[in-house]
């Protein structure tokens, strides 16, 4: 484990760097990451290039043994290039071009942007491939921030069309797959196809304007893809010239559903996974324990390590700022990225920067530049690694339970949500909570790998399944895996149309139930009971008849007052469960905690709230890292005598834990 500094030498006079590079080094900060919007210095005119800025950069810092993840700069493209090529500019879902002046303007699809890259990271990727301070590549910077994965230009539109004529091979397929005959929608050609652009219902202002479902879905993997192909380009480049491991930062979860991008494609072709964890900012306070998932979907994408490439270190946003960390919270929340599998943890920014959009983003140094106490504050983190590492390899939670993700479904949930307040990120979220509470690590899988390591696989309103993920899912209940499965799951097929058997569609077989009627929750709610104590559905109750399957749980009011609403059925060595409703937290923990006494997980019995608890080992030792989000300090009871290795103090009944304090037992 290690931590780095997002670093700007072009921001600073060379000057400083002498000071920021003795600094870094006595703070034990072994990377910095460079040069991800530095394309009007790398070619200030077209075809001109400059290298020396960078040549000089890189040498310098080397000299102190730090290391570079250098990235290509497409993020920002140069004003002469938007001047001279307009048309690389994306538009947005109104048709309106976007601007110069901030970044991620450009068209994934434009076939000038995507030559004028390649050209320059060839460049760079050979220079720089065998510089002794590379240590990896960053490719562009948050691909799909701020809304910009679905472009609506005609170059899409194109290239949608050709994307949609490999697909569908003819236009009779399309309109059969597309259901066009409602609405008078049918095509004569993949060149009338449409792009679904706002305008399309004024008045009652849907999101997706009412545009056909299949249609949309279908843009919406088309614009992934998109973006995925774009970065793919770059590896590919970079792959010609250099063996250094290759990642993109990705953005968290909450944001990834609108970012529109299948990150578990998109890690495919990448050698690690990284991401931005900003966590109390302009733009809002996150919580432990969403924090703690978007931690468990980076490990998931490529069931390995990965990096956190910003992480916030001082008080930040562009026109209005969030609160300073407070003492403790910059390490709190660098051993929570760490218990939960980074193994390395890099700031943003070293230094506030005194000009441009970001004057008030702080970095660990405020704009004067002088050690203050965030800067010791990371010391002390970079001081405890250095011991730590002397003991511990690269850390990772052995989860046994696992979520299954599905970008088709989050997409399909995003074009019509059911019933009002539902969105599937929220109800992933909702599982994934209680097991962070009891201590009890979770991975994000798909419904097709191989899921033999995980004792329960959960499937909320996985919406879209394919026959061969379905087969996937039977094989691993067949051999003694328990299936959790929800509401609005298995009832869509791949098109986004909704299937024609009984609900729950795929699964009415391995769930062993028929559901021949629900009621959307839409300004009600319905009382339910069951293994889980009482509880409360708010979105939506599906009313299950049980086939082979026993009811666990019963409604207690409405028409449908004890049908079942919870049920299990037995299907080779395991099990399938299906939840028919949404519940409220307590139930939900209760059901959880149900499902993994079921199980054989280790329960913690001495669960306090805000403290997380996370099991992780090098697959040699295995230590608990004990975090306290509280404000307040906690005691927390052990089963047996450890060894902090923070402290190197024997911990015998009890660990006492101040404010966002942090233990790692042995
Ligand atoms: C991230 C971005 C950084 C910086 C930071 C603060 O989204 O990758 O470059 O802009 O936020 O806005």
């Amino acid at each position: 484990m290690r931590i780095g500094a997002d670093y700007y030498p072009e921001h600073w006079e060379k000057e400083r760097w002498k000071i920021d590079a003795e600094m870094m080094v006595k703070a034990n900060i072994q990377v910095i990451r460079i040069g991800e919007f530095a394309w009007s210095l790398y070619e200030p005119t077209e075809d001109m290039y400059d290298f020396a800025w960078l040549d000089e950069a890189l040498d310098y810092f080397n000299q102190y043994g730090i290391k570079v993840v250098l990235c290509t700069p497409s993020a920002t493209p140069p004003k002469w290039m938007t001047d001279k090529y307009p048309d690389i500019f994306q538009d947005d879902i109104h048709g309106n071009a976007k601007v110069f002046g901030t970044r991620k303007h450009y068209c994934f699809n434009s076939d000038t942007y995507r030559q004028k890259t390649s050209v320059l990271v060839h460049k760079i990727a050979k220079r720089y491939a065998n510089h002794p301070a590379l240590e990896a590549w960053q490719i562009d910077n948050e691909l799909g921030w701020s809304n910009t994965t679905r472009c609506y230009c005609d170059k899409c539109k194109k290239k949608f069309q050709m994307w949609l004529a490999e697909k569908y091979k003819t236009i009779e397929n399309l309109n059969q797959k597309y259901g066009t005959v409602f609405w008078s929608q049918i095509y004569n050609s993949f060149e009338e196809v449409i792009i679904p652009k706002a305008g399309a219902c004024y008045d009652t202002c849907h999101d997706t304007q009412g545009q056909n479902p299949a249609l949309l879905l279908d843009y919406y993997r088309f614009c992934s893809d998109s973006v995925i192909s774009f970065m793919n380009e770059s590896v590919a480049v970079i792959k010609q010239y250099s063996e250094k491991p290759i990642t993109t930062n990705m953005l968290d979860a909450a944001v990834n559903s609108g970012t529109g991008i299948d990150y578990f494609k998109c890690s495919e072709k990448l050698d690690f996974v990284s991401w931005d964890n900003y966590i109390e900012f302009q733009w809002g306070i996150a919580e432990a324990a969403t924090v703690s998932r978007d931690h468990a979907l980076l490990r998931s994408y490529k069931k390995q390590p990965f990096w956190v490439m910003e992480q916030q270190s001082g008080a930040c946003g562009w026109s209005k700022m969030g609160p300073t960390p407070t003492p403790g919270k910059l390490r709190l929340w660098t051993y929570q990225a760490v218990a939960n599998g980074a193994d390395t943890v890099v700031y943003f920014r070293w230094r506030a920067c005194p000009f441009g959009t970001e004057e008030y983003w702080h970095g660990i140094l405020n704009h004067d530049g002088k050690p203050n106490r965030r800067y010791e504050e990371i010391a002390q983190i970079g001081q405890e690694m250095e011991s730590l590492n002397k003991t511990l390899g690269a850390l990772q939670p052995k989860a046994r339970v696992a979520i299954i993700k599905s970008f088709d479904s989050e997409w399909s949930h995003s074009i019509h949500k059911h019933v009002e307040g539902f969105q599937y990120d929220r109800l992933l979220l909702a599982y994934y909570k209680p097991f962070y509470e009891m201590g009890i690590a979770v991975d994000f899988v798909t419904a097709g790998e191989n899921l033999e390591s995980y004792d329960i696989v959960l499937a909320p309103a996985l919406l879209i399944l394919n026959d061969d993920d379905k087969k996937n899912l039977e094989q691993y209940v067949e051999k003694g895996g328990k299936l959790f499965i929800s509401f609005r799951s298995g009832i869509k097929d791949e098109y986004n149309n909704m299937r024609m058997e009984t609900v729950p569609g795929q699964f009415v077989d391995m769930a062993g139930i028929e559901v021949h009627d629900y009621d959307p929750q839409f300004e009600k709610h319905t009382e339910v009971s069951g293994v889980f104590g009482r509880g409360r559905a708010t979105l939506w109750c599906d009313i299950i008849e049980p086939v082979t399957a026993k009811p666990l749980g019963v409604y207690t009011e409405d028409f449908y007052s004890n049908s079942p609403c919870l049920t299990v059925n037995r299907l080779g060595k395991g099990e399938v469960y299906y939840l028919g409703c949404d519940l409220d937290d307590t139930a939900m923990k209760n059901l959880m905690k149900y499902l993994g006494e079921k199980a054989n997980l280790p329960i913690d019995l001495y669960e306090i709230s805000g403290v997380e608890i996370t099991h992780a080992t090098d697959d040699e030792k295995e230590v608990i890292f004990i975090m306290n989000h509280n404000t307040y300090p906690v005691v927390v009871a052990m089963k047996k005598p450890y060894r902090d290795l923070l402290t190197d103090l024997d911990i015998q009944d009890t660990v006492t834990l101040q404010p966002y304090g942090v233990a790692i037992l042995e």
